[in-house]
C-alpha cells in the first residue's frame, strides 16, 4: 500500500523513538548518559545484505552472521529500521560502479543511534536519537556512520518518511537549487524525465517551489503519481512493450516542448533516465542551457560534446556527494525538505516494504521499473 505525506498527519505521530533497542538497553528520549552509552548495546554479528559476486539480484544473498561494526572516533554506530533501496544499489550489485568484494549492500538508511564514544557527544548527537543517513553497508542491522554524515530526523517526521529524504530528496534538492548554476531564472521552462516517479516526482515539486515552470514526462502507469507533482505541462508517454517505463518515441517531445516554449527550448533539463533521452535533452535545450544528466536508469550516456556547440549549451554529470560536501550543506538541505514537507507543500509517497531477507526481490521490483514511490527495506520492527 502506499502511503503518502499527505495522509500522513505528523502533528498526532506518535514517535516511540528510544524504547526497546534491545532487551537489556533500555533508553529514553535524550536523556542517554555515559552509564548508557557503556552498556553492550551492538551484538558481536548481525543480519544483513551481501554481494559476494557482481550479478543479478540473486546475488544479493541474506546472512544471519555476519560481524557487526566496532564503533571508532568521529562514528556512531546507528541501529537501522529501515533501507532505503536506489538505482545506484544495483550498479553496485553489477558491478557498474565497481567496489570490493564481498561487501554489504545499500548506501541510505533510518535509525536509532545505538553507541558513541563519550567523547564524541559534544557533538550533538546521542543513544537513542533517530537519525537518517547516506553511507555505504546499510542493508544491515547495524551501521559504522561519520558523524558528519548523520541528519538528526525531527519529532514531527515519522523515521520513514524522514529515510526517504536522504538519497532521493537531497538528490531532488541539489538539482533544482544549485546544480543548474543558476542558468535557469525563476519563471523559465524546466524539462523534468519521470516524475511519476523516483527522484524527479520530488525533483519536479521543488522545482515548482522554487518558482520554475515545469514540463514533466511520464509513462502512462504513472499519471496519477506524475499529476500529483503539478507540473504545468505533463507529457504522457506509451510505455515499451510488456515493460512498465516509458517508451521515448511514442511522442515526439522535442517538438511538444518547442510548441509550449514557443521554439525557445528549455533552459534546464533534469535526466535521470540516460541513454533513452540523452539525444531528446539537446534537441530541447535552449539556447545557452543546461543538460543535467544525473541518472542512467535506461543505460549510460555516451555524450557528444560537439553537439553543445549549435545552442553554445551546458552539460552536467553531477553527484550527490559533491552537493553535501559541508555539514552546513547537508543539514540545510534535509532542513528545507522537512520543512516543506511539515507545510504540505512537499508530497513524498513510500511505495512499499520490503523485509530485509527479501531484497532480491526489492532489486527485481526496481529494476522492472515499476516503482511509483520510494521502495524500503524493513530492518527491524521491535525499534519504532
Ligand atoms: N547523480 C546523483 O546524485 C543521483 C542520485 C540519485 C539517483 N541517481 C540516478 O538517477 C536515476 C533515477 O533514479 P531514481 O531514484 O529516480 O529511480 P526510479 O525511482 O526507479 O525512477 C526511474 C524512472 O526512470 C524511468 N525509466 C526509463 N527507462 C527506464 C528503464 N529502462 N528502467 C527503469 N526505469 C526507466 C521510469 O519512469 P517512466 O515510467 O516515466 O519512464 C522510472 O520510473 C538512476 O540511474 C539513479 O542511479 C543519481
Amino acid at each position: 500500500m502506499t502511503r503518502t505525506t499527505n495522509d500522513n498527519p505528523f502533528a498526532s505521530t506518535t514517535l516511540a523513538t528510544n524504547s526497546n533497542l534491545d532487551s537489556n538497553t533500555t533508553l529514553t528520549g535524550h536523556e542517554s548518559s555515559y552509564e548508557k552509552q557503556t552498556m553492550k548495546a551492538v551484538p558481536s554479528r548481525m543480519k544483513a545484505i551481501v554481494v559476494r559476486e557482481y550479478g543479478g539480484p540473486s546475488t544479493l544473498s541474506y546472512d544471519t552472521n555476519v560481524s557487526s561494526p566496532e564503533l571508532k572516533e568521529n562514528h556512531v554506530i546507528v541501529r537501522n529500521i529501515y533501507a532505503g533501496i536506489n538505482f545506484i544499489d544495483t550498479y553496485h550489485r553489477k558491478g557498474l560502479y565497481p567496489r570490493t568484494l564481498p561487501f554489504v549492500a545499500g548506501q541510505e538508511a533510518g535509525g536509532v543511534i545505538a553507541d558513541i564514544l563519550p567523547s564524541d557527544v559534544s557533538y550533538g548527537f546521542n543513544i537513542g536519537d533517530r537519525v537518517v543517513y547516506s553511507t555505504l553497508e546499510t542493508y544491515s542491522e547495524y551501521s559504522l556512520v561519520p558523524i558528519s554524515k548523520l541528519i538528526k530526523t525531527p519529532d514531527d517526521i515519522p523515521l520513514d518518511v524522514a529515510t526517504v529524504c536522504v538519497v532521493q530528496g537531497l538528490t531532488a534538492h541539489y538539482l533544482v537549487s544549485s546544480a543548474h548554476a543558476d542558468l535557469i531564472q525563476p519563471g523559465e521552462w524546466m524539462l523534468i524525465y519521470s516524475v511519476g516517479s523516483g527522484t524527479c516526482q520530488w525533483a519536479a515539486q521543488m522545482a515548482k517551489l522554487k518558482g520554475y515552470k515545469v514540463i514533466g514526462t511520464t509513462s502512462k502507469g504513472k499519471v496519477e503519481n506524475a499529476t500529483k507533482a503539478h507540473c504545468d505541462e505533463l507529457i504522457v508517454l506509451d510505455e515499451v512493450e510488456g515493460k512498465s517505463f516509458a517508451n521515448y518515441d511514442s511522442v515526439d517531445i522535442t517538438k511538444r516542448v518547442m510548441e509550449i516554449t514557443n521554439n525557445e527550448g528549455v533552459k534546464c533539463i533534469i535526466d535521470g533516465v540516460g541513454k533513452s533521452t540523452s539525444e531528446i535533452s539537446l534537441n530541447c535545450l535552449a539556447h545557452r542551457g543546461i543538460f543535467i544528466s544525473f541518472g542512467n536508469a535506461s543505460g549510460v550516456v555516451e555524450f557528444p560534446i560537439l553537439k553543445l556547440s549549435s545552442k553554445s549549451a551546458y552539460v552536467t554529470r553531477p553527484k550527490l556527494l559533491d552537493y553535501t560536501k559541508t555539514t552546513d550543506e547537508l543539514q540545510g538541505r534535509a532542513s528545507e525538505i522537512f520543512q516543506w514537507i511539515r507545510e504540505g507543500n512537499l508530497v513524498i509517497s513510500v511505495e512499499k516494504e520490503f523485509d530485509l531477507k527479501d531484497a532480491v526481490e526489492a532489486h527485481e521490483y526496481i529494476e522492472a521499473g515499476c516503482t511509483k514511490g520510494k521502495i524500503l527495506l524493513k530492518i527491524t520492527s521491535d525499534v519504532k
